[in-house]
């Protein structure tokens, strides 16, 4: 069984790219063949400078490595590295209604942000199906926001298999729900484009700052608080264990509590979970040259496995 799965080099890793697809992706880590890339070609549509996206690559890489993503099982690599995709995503094209990517939310709402409409940008989802379609991928981990991409990669492979010939595996999303999305500090869902992040390898103080101005209501300190809803119980739960997750609830039924001593409550549970992930990445921050020679491994594996599939994909259209 192979899995993949991707990211997009646009800054620090945060909490919903965490628990919404690399934590889960790793676990396959024990059971399957896993790869893993950073979209550096899919990052251009929206980084445009250059600087920035060499920093944003190199720190993915870090974040991944200090997550726990052991090159020895995960072949890990940038998407430019491979430049077959690209080739794949213009076969893909030529099989890719264009009503179905107008239909895509996430090109909607880069445009309603104010985002120019590229054709990169209105092709995007068509790369992202080439990304999972070249390496015959079958289980995709992702956040509930890339379940359209998914339909859209199965779309294109079951057209493109009946239009020539069987060349594609049609892969299935891997959505766990209760992590599917991740909220951020105001409520919505945690995505750098709102500004809502809290940032696993960021700066500290600001990662405690952000913590104490996670969105509450007004309730009073002597008064329960409501438990739906609450972004505070959805992060808590992630980072706790069961025992203290009911302890938490319990305090927040009884009232008496304000919201400010959950908040650090809370942000002691995070930084417990996630300073063997800091510790990991401090320690790998120094050794840029370990970072490249994965990658460069992790690419020369990745191109050999799309290679067949490519070679297929030509054959089957009348190339060769
Ligand atoms: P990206 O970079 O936006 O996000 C990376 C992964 O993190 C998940 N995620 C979340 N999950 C739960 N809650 C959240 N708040 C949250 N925010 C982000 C995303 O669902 C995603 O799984 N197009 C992709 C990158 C990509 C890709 C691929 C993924 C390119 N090619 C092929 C899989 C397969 C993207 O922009 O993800």
């Amino acid at each position: 069984m192979r899995i993949l799965s991707g990211i997009q080099p646009s800054g620090f890793l945060h909490l919903g790219n965490f628990f919404g697809m690399l934590q889960r992706a790793l676990r396959w880590q024990q059971k399957g063949e896993t790869f893993l890339f950073i979209a550096d070609f899919h990052a251009l549509t929206t980084v445009g400078d250059p600087e920035a996206l060499r920093r944003n690559v190199r720190e993915a890489a870090l974040a991944f490595l200090a997550c726990g993503l052991d090159p020895k099982r995960t072949v890990f690599f940038r998407q430019s590295a491979v430049p077959e995709v690209l080739e794949l995503t213009w076969l893909l094209s030529t099989v890719t209604p264009f009503g179905l990517l107008e239909r895509c939310h996430s090109y909607k709402d880069k445009l309603a942000k104010g985002i120019a409409p590229t054709h990169a940008l209105f092709a995007y989802p068509v790369l992202m199906a080439a990304d999972i379609l070249l390496y015959r991928a079958d289980v995709v981990p992702v956040g509930i926001d890339q379940k359209q991409h998914l339909e859209v990669t199965r779309d294109l492979a079951a057209k493109f298999n009946q239009a020539f010939e069987p060349v594609f595996v049609v892969p299935r999303e891997d959505i766990e729900e209760n992590v599917a999305t991740i909220p951020g500090i105001d409520g919505q869902k945690m995505s750098k484009s709102y500004g809502n992040t809290l940032e696993l390898f960021g700066d500290r103080e600001e990662f405690r700052r952000r913590v104490m101005a996670i969105r509450t209501d007004s309730t009073p300190i002597e008064e329960p608080k409501p438990i739906a809803g609450s972004v505070l119980v959805a992060l808590y739960r992630l980072v706790s264990e069961p025992q203290e997750l009911e302890e938490f609830i319990a305090s927040m039924r009884r009232g008496g509590v304000g919201y400010g001593t959950l908040k650090k409550e809370l942000l002691s549970k995070l930084e417990r979970f996630l300073a063997p992930f800091r510790e990991r990445y401090e320690e790998l921050r120094g050794k840029s040259g370990l970072v490249d020679e994965i990658l460069d491994e992790g690419a020369r594996t990745a191109r050999a496995a799309a290679a067949p599939t490519l070679d297929a994909a030509r054959r089957a259209v009348g190339l060769v």
